[in-house]
């Protein structure tokens, strides 16, 4: 087992990474100062695979209530959320109550901000079924619903009180659902872990088939990481600006196809493409670096391909993003392998130039 602690001025957490781990949730709960009961928050589709076995591991424990809900991107609203708080309140969940839920990010961020709002504010557990949520969202508090506007528009930090992450769980993912994890961890590589980046150039065949070593390897190195980022910047100050790599024109592209066409890290890959194009046109990033990163993006597999999105939509869903400040958009740019930086001065042409290119790359 490997177990690693968030230590943010709001909250000091485990994330505990095993195989198994998913069977011993109900006792580690149980041991919660003061709770009065727990509910299970997931989706029908995860709940199929894994809510047998998350619910035994109360039978000994008190038992659990559970309340699903559809865990499309698409449904990532505030009206997902005020119905989960209206169950609630039907089901007697009172301020001691813990919340814990089993799934992806869209099931855990719904969940979070459930528990940041319903009451004021109750206990999460998170246990999460991808590999996009073991490796970055459901560690760190991130937690809220899309607008029509654009993506993680409304929300809440909120802390979780406890992340088990078992990677046994990955193995009735999608191939898709699965290789949009794989983006996110190349993410990591990029913007502060250098070895971990060769070691997917070597292994990248053996995390995409999911092979228990290299999981081993990889989770609860990209943990380690999200941890130490998130204890030195709860509240995305600076430093956890870093780990938007990718997501400035990635988050753009998910809201710009109303959150349908693409997984989030398939986003995340299109927007490192262009990240990682930008930096280089800069000056920013060695060429061979930028080919070695744009290699491995296109290796991890085929992106879904790039919509037709007019001028001017794409620029409003760009500037409203939460990573712009004062209508400026921010990037976060390569410097090297293993080392990234913040750019606020990008011009306008030169995004639209490295869309043109990525738009092309997409038709070949
Ligand atoms: N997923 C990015 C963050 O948690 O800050």
């Amino acid at each position: 087992m490997q177990q690693f602690t968030v230590n943010t001025p709001t909250a000091h957490y485990a994330v505990i990474c095993q195989r198994g781990a998913l069977a011993r949730a109900g006792a580690l709960i149980s041991g919660f100062a003061e709770h009065t009961g727990c509910v299970l928050l997931s989706s029908p589709r995860v709940w199929r695979h894994w809510g047998a076995a998350l619910e035994r591991s109360f039978r000994e424990h008190g038992g659990a209530k559970k309340i699903l809900f559809d865990d499309a991107e698409s449904r990532k609203t505030f009206s997902t959320v005020e119905n989960i708080c209206r169950q609630l309140v039907r089901a007697g969940a009172d301020r001691r109550v813990v919340l814990v839920a089993l799934g992806g990010g869209v099931v855990g961020d719904i969940a979070g901000f459930v528990a940041a709002c319903y009451l004021r504010g109750v206990r999460v557990v998170q246990v999460p079924t991808t590999l996009v949520a073991q490796v970055d969202s459901a560690i760190g508090g991130k937690t809220g619903v899309n607008l029509p506007e654009g993506k993680n528009l409304a929300g809440a930090f909120h802390q979780p009180r406890l992340v088990i992450a078992d990677p046994k769980v990955l193995h009735t993912l999608s191939a898709r659902q699965y290789r949009s994890g794989v983006y996110e961890v190349i993410k990591y590589g990029v913007i502060s872990d250098g070895r971990l980046f060769e070691y997917l150039e070597d292994s990248l065949p053996q995390l995409l088939a999911a092979r228990p070593a290299a999981l081993d390897k990889v989770i609860p190195r990209c943990i380690r990481v999200k941890a130490d980022i998130v204890g030195r910047d709860e509240h995305e100050r600076d430093l956890r600006r870093i780990l938007n790599f990718g997501h400035t024109l990635g988050h753009a592209l998910e809201a710009a196809t109303n959150y349908r066409r693409f997984l989030h890290g398939e986003a995340v890959g299109w927007g490192m493409l262009a990240a990682t194009e930008i930096a280089r046109r800069r000056g920013l990033l060695a060429a061979r670096d930028a080919g070695r990163i744009s290699s491995l993006i296109l290796r991890a597999g085929r992106l879904p391909s790039l919509p037709r999105i007019p001028r001017d939509r794409l620029w409003r869903i760009l500037r409203g993003d939460k990573k712009s400040r004062a209508g400026k958009l921010h990037f976060v740019l390569p410097k090297r392998i293993g080392e990234v930086e913040i750019a606020a001065d990008i011009p306008d042409s030169l995004v639209e130039e490295v869309w043109a290119g990525l738009s092309n790359l997409a038709r070949e």
